[in-house]
């Protein structure tokens, strides 16, 4: 349930809308206060009156129920208390009845969102900087589809530009079929590398002319082209299924070749398109921004260009309700001046347009990632962390039947929760021992949670009937208040492109649930304090199932 709406609901002010209300109300700091707050402050403006007031004539025209059982008014805040034996009667049989579809709505119906996400280049490694985009924007995917919206997970492939010349001349010189059919991806990118160390000028010419001939279609060019394409992808997406990520459409910078010239031309239409040095730009200076470069004095279209063409054919395809790119910050400047070309260009749904900007990756033994070649391969993290992840599980419980497959669970759920954690626009330092650690705050942990939970449970035979007018005792009582947030934290971490909630979320409520199994009795608690427990114990290992679920992480049966 969720408990702000439900509020909200509630409570009328004028000239403010219900979801408005409910994004106001906050979790007071101490618990004894109430469960939740509105901070009247907020209406003052509009109502004309003070926070004070506000609160006592809010409260006397509130009605009191077996859902909110008691309403205040302290220095201008309202606060609400929750009915905890009815909270709890209503939390639990509403998870145990809804099981996987516990926290999903259907408030996005009919709305499609579509998520530029992963976006690979051809050809250049999948590297650990490719992390985040991966798992928020796979993330971001599967909380949207539960949250009842349509989802277009959109690869934008980089596809486009002179590194496929090079690539081609690099082959040519140095490379042969079977090398390449047998290294793939690696071996694509040691010519590329070879490439860019040791070519001389006539190369640099040759591959110059190389990449005009995929342009112009010539067909030994393009299907090299194609070859090299085909080779990356088959890669990633091995990768992909691995991290349970899946993509819609694979629609890359190419695709819009022949979508560019009608953005152009409306451009110019517009009176939109300066000429700057033989180069053709959008002016955006009176908005404080550097101008967008949409064709090179060579007549070359640009990343900017394409993405143009891309927004358009997207408004048009899937009409979205809103369309995010889950790009890294550095790309911050490049987004704000496509959206305001757009926006110039008149297209009123540039305001749905979202950057959903995020931090760096790096490892802890230092950057990575030039030009040159050195650079870490998701893949290798990945195997490094189920490979570790096979050594902790093995100390720690040897007779552990499936324990590959467990392995790759918590590893591969250590690597996607060690970029999900954090707040997405902070720069993180990716560590193996921090993310595989069983007891800090990681999937290992909520995984382990899981599976304590589990064994609760197989050694019981319970109907799980949660017994009514059971009164919660303390540690029940914040393990149910946990669970019942559930719902709204789904909509938050939306709402704010945070996957990040999620994750802190499910630590938040194995630590509350290891507290109550630590200090509560289960199996050999009696009567309805038994029945509560087990109750609450499969409630909340279906809300922490499904809270990893909805971050692409597996749950182990035993760990
Ligand atoms: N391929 C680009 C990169 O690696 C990211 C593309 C993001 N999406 C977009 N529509 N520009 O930097």
């Amino acid at each position: 349930m969720d408990y702000k709406q439900y509020i909200a609901q509630k409570l009328k002010i004028e000239g403010v809308s219900e979801d408005e209300i409910a994004a106001a109300i906050a979790l007071p700091p101490n618990s004894e206060m109430g469960d939740y707050a509105l901070p009247c402050f907020k209406f003052s403006k509009i109502l004309r009156k003070s926070p004070v007031i506000i609160a006592e004539e809010l409260k006397a025209g509130f009605m009191t129920d077996d859902i909110i059982s008691e309403v205040s008014a302290v220095n201008g805040y309202l606060n609400f208390k929750i009915n905890k034996s009815g909270l709890a009667d209503s939390v639990l049989n509403k998870i145990l009845n809804d099981g996987e579809k516990y926290g999903s709505s259907d408030m996005g119906a009919g709305k499609t969102i579509c998520i530029d996400y992963s976006s690979v280049n051809i050809a250049k490694p999948f590297h650990i900087g490719h992390l985040s985009t991966t798992v928020i924007g796979g993330a971001l995917y599967k909380i949207y589809k539960f949250l009842g919206y349509n989802v277009v997970g959109i690869n934008h492939l980089g596809d486009y530009g002179t590194q496929f010349g090079k690539l081609i001349c690099a082959y040519k010189h140095w490379g042969n079929k079977e090398d390449v059919q047998k290294g793939g991806i690696h071996a694509i990118n040691d010519l590329y590398v070879r490439f860019n160390n040791e070519a001389d000028e006539q190369m640099e010419s040759e591959a110059r002319e190389y990449f005009r001939l995929i342009e112009s279609g010539d067909r030994e060019a393009n299907e090299l082209f194609e070859w090299f394409k085909e080779l990356t992808l088959e890669y990633v997406k091995k990768i992909y299924e691995k991290l349970n990520i899946t993509f819609d459409s694979y629609a890359g910078e190419r695709f819009y070749t022949d979508k560019m010239q009608p953005i152009i031309d409306e451009l110019n239409n517009k009176g939109l398109l300066k000429e700057s040095n033989g180069a053709k730009i959008v002016d955006l200076e009176p908005y404080g921004m550097s101008p967008c470069l949409i064709l090179r004095s060579d007549g070359a279209s640009l990343y900017a260009t394409r993405d143009l063409a891309a927004a358009v054919y997207r408004k048009n395809t899937y009409d979205f309700y809103k369309c995010l790119y889950v790009v890294a910050y550095q790309q911050n400047l490049h987004f704000k001046q496509v959206f305001k070309v757009l926006e110039l260009m008149g297209k009123e749904w540039a305001k749905d347009l979202v950057h959903v900007a995020y931090g760096m990756v790096s490892l802890e033994d230092g950057a990575m990632s030039t030009r040159k070649g050195k650079v870490v391969w998701l893949e290798d993290v990945i195997n490094k962390c189920v490979d570790k992840a096979y050594t902790i599980i093995n100390e720690k419980n040897p007779d552990l039947d499936n324990k590959e497959e467990t392995a790759n669970l918590v590893g591969l759920g250590a690597v996607i929760f060690g970029a999900l954690y954090n707040n997405k626009i902070k720069d993180i330092v990716f560590s193996y021992d921090k993310v595989l650690s069983f007891e800090g705050e990681t999937s290992v942990y909520v995984q382990y949670t899981c599976a304590r939970a589990n064994s609760v449970l197989s050694k019981c035979n319970a109907a799980f009937t949660v017994p009514g007018g059971y009164k919660p005792n303390k540690e029940e009582s914040e393990v149910i208040k946990a669970l019942g947030s559930f719902p709204e934290t789904v909509k938050d971490a939306a709402e704010k492109y945070e996957p990040s909630y999620i994750a802190r979320y499910a630590v938040d409520l194995a630590q509350k649930y290891n507290k109550f199994y630590i200090d509560c009795k289960i199996l050999t608690a009696e009567g309805d304090a038994r029945d509560f427990r087990l109750s609450l114990t499969k409630a909340t290992l279906l809300t922490l199932k499904n809270a990893l679920t909805l971050l692409g992480i597996g749950v182990p049966e035993k760990m």
